[in-house]
């Protein structure tokens, strides 16, 4: 019989023809001037069309959204024509393929930022992190607080952004509301001591996220717009005093905006499925009323368990995929993995991007 991880779902208005996704990974190789993609991400998504539902790389929805050097952007026409290439390839190639809308807020640089400027936060309150500059590794810059009347722009920015990426093809769009970044900084008590509508109770603190998926989901249906949120995740120095609380209020919340999917980082990010003990991803996953992603350190066994016992819906796949285009194929003939090579996850060109051996060339000879 065959397991149910390997079977088609309706994602929202996406077709997803396996429960198995490629998970959001940045790769560092955009133009660092213009923020476009180029032919090696062509080849390198197209290569991994195997997956039921592909989700980008995080890209910025503004030039205050960038946190890094060579990250890609999805705000000027440039960046839609580059990105149409790699929508068009992936749907050649059977694929379905969404974009992770990112607005970093303070983990970023001086360096980073339009005219020097300070990147901004909820509050002027510097993560302990540390960036990629053209100097290299470098702390965060201490941020300013945004202004009041400055969240309409932000949410404006999601919007146009959203607007942008159906112009470049892609099936839907994903808000990153995870990881420590600007809506996840909002959320968390450690980065938000604001005393306007935008910090203080649960509400206040969820507000911009959930003006956000408004505005997103007015843009473009809420059968189109995915969230990755990662309640639990201290990744980028964040936290919150009372994560459960907070994130019962916020999935509440999202159920009337009719989201294609939740994704969820269960535990933190990359490193341990372990949560504090009255911290519970089942209950916060039964509060929401639609198609749940798993992410977070899944393997084979896992990934069939979970799909098959109803605990999730899609499981998200993030180092596995960087060194196995065929995943998918991989998974279902519950074939060997290659190993991934950490040296070139950020920047490198063609090595350690498009190079890893498909399921064919392992087995050759
Ligand atoms: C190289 C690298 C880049 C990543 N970039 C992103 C990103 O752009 N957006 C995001 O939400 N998560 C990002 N992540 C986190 C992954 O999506 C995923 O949550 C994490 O790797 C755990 O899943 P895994 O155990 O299947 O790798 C990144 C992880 C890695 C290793």
């Amino acid at each position: 019989m065959t397991q149910k991880l390997f079977t088609p779902l309706k994602v929202g208005a996406i077709e997803a023809k396996n429960r198995i996704v490629m998970a959001p990974l940045t790769r560092s190789r955009a133009d660092n001037d213009t923020g476009e993609v180029g032919d090696l991400h062509v080849e390198y998504y197209a290569q991994r069309a195997g997956a039921g539902i592909i989700i980008t790389e995080a890209a910025q929805i503004s030039p205050e959204g960038k946190g890094y050097i060579k990250t890609p952007g999805i705000y000027t026409e440039g960046q839609v024509a580059a990105w149409k290439k790699v929508t068009d390839a992936v749907h050649k190639a059977g694929g379905k393929i969404v974009i992770q809308l990112w607005h970093v807020g303070r983990i970023s640089h001086v360096d980073i930022q339009p005219d020097g400027q300070k990147p901004v936060a909820p509050s002027a309150i510097a993560a302990n992190m540390k960036t990629f500059t053209g100097e290299g590794m470098v702390p965060t810059s201490e941020p300013r607080a945004l202004e009041l009347d400055e969240m309409p722009r932000i949410v404006a920015d999601y919007v146009h952004a959203t607007k942008m990426a159906k112009k470049a093809g892609f099936d839907g769009v994903e808000v990153h509301g995870a990881n420590g970044y600007l809506l996840d900084q909002f959320m968390k008590t450690s980065s938000n001591k604001r005393d306007d509508a935008y910090g203080g109770s649960v509400e206040n603190r969820a507000r911009l996220l959930l003006e956000v998926l408004e505005g997103v989901t007015n843009a473009w249906d809420g059968d189109h717009v995915g969230l990755r949120l990662s309640p639990f995740s201290p990744a980028n120095d964040i936290a919150d005093e009372n994560p459960q609380e907070t994130f019962e209020y916020v999935i509440r919340a999202l159920n009337k905006f009719g989201l294609a999917y939740l994704h969820m980082v269960e535990g933190s990010t990359g490193q341990s499925r372990d949560v504090k003990e009255g911290e519970d991803i089942a209950k916060l996953r039964q509060l929401f009323d639609g198609v749940y992603m798993a992410n977070n350190l899944y393997d084979r066994d896992m990934a069939i368990e979970a799909v098959e016992q109803g605990k999730a819906d899609l499981v998200a796949f993030g180092r596995p995929y960087i060194a196995n285009p065929d995943l998918a194929k991989r998974l279902e003939l519950n074939a060997p993995l290659n190993e991934g090579d950490t040296k070139t996850f950020y920047a490198g060109g063609k090595e350690g991007y498009t190079d890893y051996p498909f399921l064919e060339e392992t087995t050759a000879e």
